[in-house]
């Protein structure tokens, strides 16, 4: 979440519904790491629009729901390519894609949906990506060098062979940190300390990488650093022993324990949109209109936390005995 995001277009990029499209090829980019491009099975009407930064929901079988960052070009609106690395030690989708999903399949698509946009203005932006976390800081840096702004992109991988997308990413400003190559991880801190006082900070990578950079960015100003988070920081919220009340019908509706606040609302019948459930999408976003949160997402910032007006309620609950709910 991102205050100052380019407004008009990250408006625009807000998608709802899904979409049902053809995945028409796959890709090898690195090792383990796979494109996949889906496009409209019939016609040639454009997809909906996004901006650097977005992912899209791709509900995959079994009920699986994940998302994945855009990685082409958002002025190219016949596809949306997406990078997926196969990690058997994650909740499935990648597991899936990479041993099931064929050519020719028609997939539902959510979104496009942005949690990690470029900030507007022109000051230096400084990208820093991890692994797989290069996927949405390409399509960013590809913006970027189309405006003619400065930058520069930190690309940290364990092996050389797991370097994706070096095609596409403008070798000037690209600088490659290879792991095994160097003897060593990335100095984060160093490339925070280095930054421009007024500079737009982007990280995206596995949890380790996240909170190094966090922490080295701790005393800059909160509206300039940007994180994309794969995986939750914090347990979902399943104490329970409140209540939830929608303003629209003035329903009141009990939060058991156990139960998220999604899942109380499921039950009573009330239907609300949700995709990660995990607190990464931003799917599930609420605004409250009365009563204190316990806000377990991994999206909201810590002055948005502090404002109390919106929630995930997918993985969030309450710190007294009511939220009222603007649904
Ligand atoms: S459904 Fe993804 S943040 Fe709640």
């Amino acid at each position: 979440m991102n205050a100052q995001a380019e407004p008009a277009v990250a408006a625009e990029a807000e998608g709802t519904g899904t979409l049902s499209l053809l995945l028409t090829a796959i890709r090898y980019a690195a090792r383990g790491i796979h494109l996949y491009e889906f496009r409209r099975a019939e016609g040639d009407e454009p997809l909906p629009p996004f901006t650097p930064g977005a992912h899209v929901d791709l509900h995959l079988a079994g009920g699986l729901v994940r998302q994945y960052s855009l990685v082409n070009p958002p002025e190219d609106r016949s596809c949306y390519v997406v990078g997926v690395k196969r990690d058997p030690a994650s909740r499935g989708g990648s597991v899936f894609m990479h041993d099931q999903l064929r050519v020719g399949t028609q997939v539902e698509v959510g979104g496009p949906r942005n949690n990690f946009e470029l900030a507007a203005g022109d000051a230096p932006s400084i990208l820093i990506a991890g692994g797989i976390g290069i996927t949405p800081i390409a399509c960013m840096a590809a913006r970027l060098r189309a405006q003619g702004r400065s930058w520069e992109l930190h690309y940290s991988v364990r092996e050389r062979r797991e370097a994706a997308l070096l095609d596409q990413l403008e070798a000037l400003h690209t600088h490659l940190h290879v792991d095994a190559e160097r003897g060593g991880l990335l100095d984060i801190a160093s490339i925070v300390r280095a930054a421009p006082a007024g500079a737009q900070l982007y990280c995206c990578g596995p949890a380790p990488m996240l909170d190094a950079f966090e922490a080295a960015a701790s005393g800059r100003d909160p509206a300039t650093v940007h994180v994309e988070r794969f995986t939750p920081i914090a347990p979902l919220a399943l104490g329970g022993g409140y209540t939830v009340r929608l303003a629209a019908s003035q329903r009141s509706i009990p939060v058991l324990a156990g139960q998220t606040i999604l899942d109380a609302l499921r039950e009573a019948g009330v239907e609300v949109q949700a995709s990660c459930e995990q607190g990464i999408c931003g799917t599930c976003e609420t605004r409250v209109l009365r009563g204190v949160p316990d806000h377990r997402d991994s999206l909201l910032s810590a002055q948005e936390r502090a404002r109390n007006d919106v929630m995930m309620i997918c993985c969030s609950g309450c710190l007294g005995d009511e939220l009222v709910l603007d649904l």
